[in-house]
Parts: structure tokens; C-alpha cells; sequence
């Protein structure tokens, strides 16, 4: 291999190296696109402790089911945090949420306020598990006016 060839592949491999590195570095910012990585599955269904930990207002993002998990007044609810456009997490912006990568927006219902996302945010069914652990079923479409609300 002359000196030009084995520069160029190792310029090639080099910047290879860097964008995987800045990729990966990237995917762990909230709001930045977060390809599933190979082999990586979001747990279908995840659990967020118990409702006690969590005061009428408060929102989280429960990563293992990449959802938010929301208290309001009435109860709980949990809505996919992975933007219907091309999978980015999306942010809470006041009551509804945003996405932003390219911009759409959601209402607090999840429909879209503005695109290029065309379909709504999806709401998933919450249950008390083992142990009294809210438990969020990501395979469980649920509409955006279910609330869950723990018993006892
Ligand atoms: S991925 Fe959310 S607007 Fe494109």
C-alpha cells in the first residue's frame, strides 16, 4: 500500500470512527433522535415505582417504555414520547409536547397541533403491578381521556 492509499483509508476509517462516536454521544440528549440500536427492543411493558412518587403535575419520561408518564388532577396517563414523524423523542411544551427535530407539535390530547407529523401521539394503558408499581403497557393503545387512578 503506497503512502496516499493508506492515508485515505485511514482518513476514511478515522471519520468513520468520529461520526459513530458523535452519534452515539448524541443519542443519550433528550430530544435528539435515538435510533434502536441493533438488537434493541423498548420493553413492552415497564414500571415507573409507585404512584406516590409522583404529585398531581408531575411529568416523567419512563424511559424503558419511552413514554411520558403524566399525573394530572384526574389520574395517570402515559403517551408514546417517540414522535409519529421518524421516531425523535419528543419534549413536554406546557400541557402538550413538541418534537425537535423538525418541529411538529402535539396537543395535550396528542393530536398534532403542527407537522410534519401526521398522525397523533399514542396513549398507553396503565396498570398496578407486583409490589404496587405503576406498570405502563406499551402494546395497550388506550384513548387520551383514560386515566388510570390506583386504588386504595
Ligand atoms: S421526527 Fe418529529 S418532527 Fe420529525
Amino acid at each position: 500500500m503506497n503512502r496516499r492509499r493508506f492515508f485515505e483509508q485511514f482518513t476514511s476509517e478515522a471519520l468513520k470512527a468520529a461520526s459513530e462516536t458523535a452519534a452515539e454521544a448524541l443519542s443519550d440528549q433528550p430530544g435528539v433522535r435515538r435510533r434502536p440500536r441493533a438488537g434493541e427492543r423498548f420493553i413492552r411493558v415497564a414500571t415507573a415505582g409507585p404512584p406516590s412518587l409522583y404529585e398531581p403535575g408531575t411529568i416523567v419520561l419512563v424511559d424503558a417504555a419511552r413514554a411520558w408518564l403524566r399525573r394530572d388532577l384526574a389520574g395517570f396517563y402515559a403517551v408514546d414520547a417517540l414522535c409519529p414523524h421518524l421516531g425523535c423523542q419528543t419534549v413536554p411544551d406546557g400541557l402538550g409536547f413538541r418534537c425537535p427535530c423538525h418541529g411538529s407539535s402535539f396537543t395535550s390530547s396528542g393530536a398534532v397541533r403542527k407537522g410534519p407529523a401526521r398522525s397523533a401521539l399514542r396513549f398507553f394503558a396503565i396498570s398496578l403491578g407486583d409490589g404496587g408499581n405503576l406498570v405502563i403497557h406499551r402494546d395497550q393503545v388506550v384513548s387520551p381521556k383514560e386515566r388510570f387512578v390506583p386504588q386504595g
